[in-house]
């Protein structure tokens, strides 16, 4: 399959006068989805309320969805479901992974790893007991810290500040070696380059849909069980959707099949709609395709930027290969930068305490735009024009 690019980038809407580098926190609109979740709007609650459950397929739409996903990370038919939000996704698969491991009381993940995905784990170990820890070590020394006192190793596999990438294959079977399990966090890769779930022997991992895969603000999580823990696992958030027969309104909990017991509660049916729009744009890419693309995005903004700022301090892995799909580079007035660069049309986002981040979603990002947004920040640079009290003040959301 050949993509075509310039397709894909026709089925979004993109505001005039901007060049959009942040798709790698929320995916910008697809042009459906506004028609697609009016009519789930209007036909679908409008007509049939109550009855969308049945006539609308509304039930079945989070592993239908889910199918659609498990194609873009390597994932088996029937492994993946979505629903809730990351972070719940996270603490479900690791009290998940902590239960097919009882012996064992430590959770290890890194320190790059996003902080919500430790505060989840903390939680969990409080709410397990005193002897459950999670223990966190530099990036580089995940291998070497995989021993047999670890239950879980948990891991975001592209670092949400730098990009820098790891072995999610190589951890995998090092884990297994020594009868760890292993969740992984795509919230950076799914979308953003080709993964392998499957092949690598992954067991759980989750992912978000507002990023790459341009589901809008709110979308939901999704959730992989590896087909050999699927029917095995007790879900601690054992809700009345995860249920086998959840209309038999049965007092006692049993699980659903496979992975529809990883489901809690009632879907986000409108958010779904709009994931559905942008779900057909990517059966339109071949990740192969997006990977080779979005690499070439990257180092030609590594490139058009090094050689026009020579303050900025690239902070994301050289070789593409060892990097996601977006650059960073660092300044100690790296938020004062990236006001000014918004305020000219060019959109980033800033993450504490240095880091000015730039996403390259090759579904919709051109040369075009790598050339414009190098320009613009380098007159920012040149000028200081980012020296200005407005672009001092920090905002809720950076
Ligand atoms: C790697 C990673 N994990 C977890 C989260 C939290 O996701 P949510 O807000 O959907 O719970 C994010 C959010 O950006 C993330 O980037």
């Amino acid at each position: 399959m050949t993509t075509d690019f310039t397709a894909t980038r026709a089925c979004f809407h993109l505001p005039e006068g901007v060049i959009y580098l942040d798709g790698n926190s929320l995916g910008p609109l697809p042009r459906a989805a506004a028609e697609r979740v009016g009519r789930t709007v209007s036909q679908e609650w409008g007509e049939l309320i109550i009855r969308g459950w049945n006539k609308a397929g509304w039930m079945e739409q989070p592993a239908r969805l889910g199918d659609r996903i498990a194609r873009l990370i390597g994932a088996e038919a029937g492994t993946v479901v979505l629903g809730d939000t990351l972070s719940i996704k996270v603490y479900q698969a690791l009290a998940s992974a902590l239960e097919l491991t009882p012996q064992r009381r430590v959770i290890l993940s890194d320190t790059g790893n996003f902080p919500s995905d430790l505060y989840m784990a903390d939680g969990l170990c409080r709410t397990l007991g005193p002897d459950y820890i999670l223990k966190t070590v530099a990036p580089e020394e995940v291998e070497a810290a995989i021993d047999e006192t670890v239950a879980v190793l948990m891991l975001t596999e592209v670092d949400y500040r730098t990009g820098r990438k790891h072995d999610m294959a190589g951890l995998t079977a090092r884990a297994h070696a020594a009868g760890v399990l292993t969740v992984w966090d795509l919230a950076h890769t799914a979308g953003a380059l080709p993964v392998d779930l499957a092949g690598s022997g992954a067991d759980f991992a989750v992912g978000c849909t507002y990023k790459y895969l341009n589901a809008g603000p709110g979308g939901p999580a999704f959730i992989y069980v590896a087909p050999r823990h699927a029917d095995v696992v007790r879900p601690a958030l054992s809700g009345w959707l995860g249920h086998e027969s959840p209309f038999a309104f049965d007092l006692a909990y049993r699980p659903g099949a496979g992975i529809e017991r990883m489901r809690v509660g009632t879907p986000p049916v409108l958010q779904m709609a709009a994931l559905e729009a942008s779900l057909d744009i990517w059966d339109m890419a071949d990740m192969a395709d997006v990977r080779a693309r979005s690499i070439a995005l990257c180092d030609a903004f590594i490139a058009g930027v090094e050689a026009a700022c020579p303050d900025l301090a690239l902070a994301s892995p050289r070789d593409g290969d060892k990097r996601g799909s977006q650059v960073s580079f660092r300044h100690p007035q790296g938020y004062a930068i990236m006001q000014a660069l918004i305020s000219r049309g060019v959109i980033g986002d800033f993450r504490a305490p240095d880091i000015l981040r730039f996403g390259f979603t090759p579904l919709y990002t051109t040369f075009d735009d790598v050339a414009g947004a190098v320009a613009i920040l380098s007159d920012i640079m040149a000028t200081k024009a980012w020296d200005r009290p407005e672009f001092m003040a920090r905002a809720r959301v950076t």
